[in-house]
């Protein structure tokens, strides 16, 4: 196993791209689609399974981990790893988004962001620096800047000016990083939804000469063509020759469309909150459990599936665990739901591979058009 924290181009089918990032604790498919596990679980999921269904990364956030358990006790019990007995690689986010969607009286300047927890009130102060200790103590292998994402829709001087600050906090971040030879620290391209700022963000952080480049700031409110044209703008921006992450995408449309633009990691919360709320992905498209018409339905997700919960639990079952708030329900379909998105990026690797991508792709998307089965 390598010692370094690389990443090398197999194969590529137009913009599409194959490849495999590699770092001390393993190696990355990608495509990749990573789980998340914000406070250190899967939710829902033994991480033994979630690693058969093909997944080489999990993502955890600093948000959530810096106020519980903490961060320095995570790092004195072994690191998260070791915590979660997970030994492969883990991918943190900054924790600036989940700052600004979770936490209560907030409060930004150029030194950082200062916050109540939702959880119980308690102050607490976080700068590029200390994200980038606090993803140290954890044991984070590919670490996130700390950055400023604005929803949209927003004006362009209000994105420009968070696009800037997020530039000065990636300098700081990577300084606060230094040299780690096994582990990365991603910057995250910013600027909403104008393409030239975009353009601007990533420059500058290609100038930077990161290990790996976020695109962030998208997927927050805007349709999926303003995000597909950010990517068409981004994309070419970025060095060939390190990955490219989109954050917090997506649906498996907006995957194989990103896939076709160049993107080589992803992580949604979708499957696994999915899951939790009774809808089943499925190679026809999603099905609702919560829905009568599953009551007296003796057929499983889907028979032709390797997953033992969509081939071998009937519908009728499942929505009648969803109906009583049963845990197993959410473990069934978040386990369906995992299974249903490995199995996608899987598919789109080979497809790359066998330079057949577009073809795959549309058949994937017709599956999905002819409804259930
Ligand atoms: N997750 C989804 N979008 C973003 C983003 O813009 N920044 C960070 N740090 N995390 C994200």
């Amino acid at each position: 196993m390598t010692d370094s924290f690389t990443f090398r181009l197999l194969a590529t089918d137009g913009k599409a791209r194959r490849g495999v990032v590699s770092m001390p604790r393993g190696q990355v498919r990608t495509p990749a689609f990573m789980p998340v596990g914000t406070a250190g679980t899967v939710k829902a999921m033994y991480l033994d399974q979630v690693r058969d269904l093909g997944s080489d990364i999990i993502l955890g956030n600093t948000y959530h981990l810096m106020l519980r358990p903490g961060a320095e006790r995570v790092a004195r019990l072994g690191g998260l790893h070791e915590f979660a007995r997970w030994p492969y690689p883990i991918l943190t986010d900054s924790g600036g988004f989940q700052v600004m969607s979770l936490s209560q009286l907030r409060k930004l300047t150029e030194t950082g962001v200062t916050f109540r927890s939702h959880i119980d009130g308690q102050r607490f102060e976080m700068t590029p620096e200390r994200s980038i200790e606090i993803q140290g103590l954890l044991d984070s292998d590919i670490q996130m800047q700390l950055d400023e994402c604005v929803a949209l829709p927003a004006k362009p001087k209000e994105i420009e000016r968070a696009m800037e600050l997020s530039l000065r906090w990636a300098e700081r971040c990577k300084t606060a990083f230094g040299e780690q030879p096994g582990k990365a620290m991603f910057g995250i391209v910013q600027g909403g939804d104008v393409a030239a700022l975009r353009v601007r963000s990533a420059q500058a952080l290609k100038a930077m000469d990161l290990k790996g480049y976020s695109i962030g700031g998208l997927a927050v409110g805007e349709p999926q063509a303003v995000m597909l044209d950010m990517l068409d703008a981004t994309c070419p921006e970025l060095p060939e020759e390190k990955p490219r992450y989109l954050m917090g995408v997506g649906t498996p449309d907006d995957i194989l469309k990103s896939v076709a633009r160049g993107v080589d990691m992803f992580d949604c919360v979708m499957p696994t909150r999915a899951g939790r709320h009774g809808l089943a992905y499925t190679r026809r498209g999603k099905i609702n459990l919560k829905n009568a018409r599953h009551a007296d339905d003796p057929r499983p997700l889907d028979e032709e599936s390797d997953c033992p919960a969509a081939r071998d639990y009937s519908r009728a079952y499942l929505h009648h665990l969803v109906k009583s708030g049963e845990a197993l329900g959410a473990m069934l379909l978040t386990w369906n739901n995992l299974s249903y998105y490995q199995k996608l990026m899987h598919d789109i690797r080979d497809a790359i591979e066998a330079r057949a991508f577009v073809e795959r792709s549309a058949e994937i998307s017709e599956g999905w058009a002819r409804g259930d089965l």
